[in-house]
């Protein structure tokens, strides 16, 4: 495992992810993990970038401890002024806030330590003599450390890459994660691979069958786990990992709550019953869900009442599961225990989110999740995915015999379609939604787009217009197409269609869709905009 410390850059789960391309295990912790505290032995650290400065007074510091581990340590940018610090260097801003690409000319070391030479030329070994590298920085190293050197510079920094002259410490200012950093990938990978002598073992392959045997440990012979799945990647893939650990003593629920897309409750029970075969019940809550939906338009309080709802169907649906199987069990039916754990689908990013030393980003819109299920179910959480990025739930879906379409599919809010109807939500508005939407995406498919777009969906407005059909005025309702491309969904730019896919798209919307004579499409990018329109 290669331990990656925190110092709150934008970019530190991407060097957490080359590792990982690199098959190589690395674990992002908070900066001000202490290194006594760690329940592993890490072959390597990396200490990330920061938006701070070294010397400012709430500047986050690496625990010490890290240089006295015996590891190789590898400072990037923060990380390269934090180590220098540390060790007696200086640091200071630059003339210049220097942002964007720069040339690294790679300094070879001819110096005292040629000993060594194998560890101090490692980091850049057949990498060549200069390279393309991405800069983000205002500070730099204005003075080495006493027992350092340098090993590449630019024209503006003369301490772009320094080495320590016996140990293997390093430092680079470059941002060597990003991918505008050409060989950056091969820079990590000399760490990791070469100095650390990390072995590329961490495949999916490989995950699989730890991680069965992890929660058949977990879970032990007896005693059940329920989970609710969505037909999104994540519950499906956690669901169907589960039903290869412990078989039938996972139980999964799906809640249809009437916001759902068109068949997908059918859809899902198809999946993963019939073709993955994982034990599920769908219970049908549409009437519960709408009833308490009635004359909402809050998109806050729409979002609450989903969530509470949800929990309260799936604390009924599981307390009835937990008896039905009491009452199998007297009748002389296999003993499989009590509902003793719940699964939750929580990805990497969710665990960086809550972990990041800086505190969870700030709420623009309260997602809906079953975090609240925990509190009175006094149920043991359990997350088989929490290492993994969305890309590797994406692979392992594929080895479990998970379709590509479903593998590949745009994420969808729990809340569904309800933060899409912008009015009040109603079975009328819902039916619209689901035809007019499912006709979008279904014509994306078929221009084979799909792949390209991150997320796309339509949205139902609470306006009427003005329009004309077979002589007749008609007065109906505006839908709005929205489809965007996005890395991670924290910003995101408005996808530029085809416009003859565009025009196939409105004509057999207001075709086919009673109520709607006109579609607008969304050129919003976010920000200012979000994804979503509620
Ligand atoms: P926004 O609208 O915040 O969307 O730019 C970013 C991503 O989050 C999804 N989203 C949600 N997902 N519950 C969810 O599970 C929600 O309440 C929710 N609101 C937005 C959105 O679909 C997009 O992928």
């Amino acid at each position: 495992t290669i331990l990656i410390l925190d110092f709150g850059s934008q970019y530190s789960h991407l060097i957490t992810r080359r590792c990982r391309e690199l098959k190589v295990y690395a674990e992002l912790m908070p900066c001000t993990q202490k290194i006594k505290d760690l329940n592993f032995k890490p072959k390597g650290v990396v200490l990330s970038g920061s938006p701070y400065s070294v010397y400012d007074s709430d500047a986050p510091h690496v625990d010490p401890a890290v240089f006295e581990l015996g590891v190789p340590v590898l400072g990037i940018c923060y990380g390269l002024q934090e180590m220098a610090w540390n060790m007696g260097g200086a640091v200071s801003k630059c003339d210049h806030r220097e942002y964007g690409f720069a040339q690294l000319q790679v300094v070879k070391f001819e110096g005292e330590a040629q000993s060594s030479g194998s560890i101090v030329d490692a980091l850049f070994e057949g990498l060549g003599d200069e390279m393309q590298v991405w800069m983000s920085h205002g500070d730099q190293l204005s003075s080495l450390p006493s027992d350092f050197h340098v090993i590449g510079r630019t024209q503006t920094a003369p301490f772009a890459a320094v080495t320590h002259n016996s140990k293997p410490f390093y430092g680079i200012q470059f941002h060597a994660e990003v991918t505008h950093s050409k060989r950056g990938k091969e820079v990590i990978g000399r760490f990791v691979l070469n100095i650390c002598q990390c072995q590329p073992h961490w495949t999916m392959e490989e995950f699989i069958g730890k991680e069965i045997s992890r929660i058949r440990e977990i879970c032990g012979l007896k005693g059940r786990v329920i989970g609710a799945v969505s037909g999104g990647v994540d519950s499906t893939v956690a669901a169907k990992l589960m039903h290869e650990a412990i078989g039938d003593r996972f139980h999964a629920i799906m809640v249809d709550n009437g916001v759902l897309r068109l068949n997908e409750a059918a859809q899902v029970h198809k999946m993963l019953s019939e073709d993955l075969g994982v034990k599920l019940t769908v219970v049908d809550a549409s009437e519960e869900f709408l009833g308490k939906l009635k004359d909402v338009e809050d998109p806050e309080q729409k979002r609450k009442i989903i969530g509470n709802t949800f929990i309260h169907v799936f604390e009924r649906e599981a307390t009835r599961i937990e008896k039905e199987a009491e009452e199998e069990e007297l009748k002389g039916a296999e003993k499989k225990g009590r509902v003793e754990w719940l699964l939750q689908g929580t990805l990497y990013p969710d665990v960086i989110e809550s972990i990041s030393f800086k505190g969870p980003s700030a709420t623009i819109k309260t997602h809906h999740n079953v975090g609240g299920l925990l509190k009175d179910m006094k149920l043991k959480l359990i997350e088989p995915l929490r290492e993994l990025f969305k890309d590797e739930v994406r692979a392992l879906g594929r080895l479990l015999g998970i379709p590509a379409h479903l593998v590949q599919r745009h994420p969808f809010p729990g809340p569904g379609l309800a933060i899409r109807i912008l009015g009040p939500v109603t079975l009328e508005q819902v039916q619209i939604l689901q035809k007019a939407d499912d006709i979008y995406i279904s014509e994306i498919r078929k221009a084979g787009l799909y792949d390209e777009i991150s997320q796309a969906f339509a949205v139902l407005l609470p306006v009427k217009a003005v329009g004309v059909m077979g002589d007749k005025r008609t007065y109906e309702q505006v839908i709005a197409l929205r489809a965007v491309q996005s890395e991670d969904f924290m910003t995101a730019d408005w996808y530029c269609f085809p416009t003859d896919v565009l025009r196939r798209i409105s004509s057999r919307i207001t075709n086919e869709v009673a109520g709607v004579n006109r579609i607008t499409y969304d050129i919003s990018s976010k920000p200012p905009a979000t994804v979503e329109w509620l």
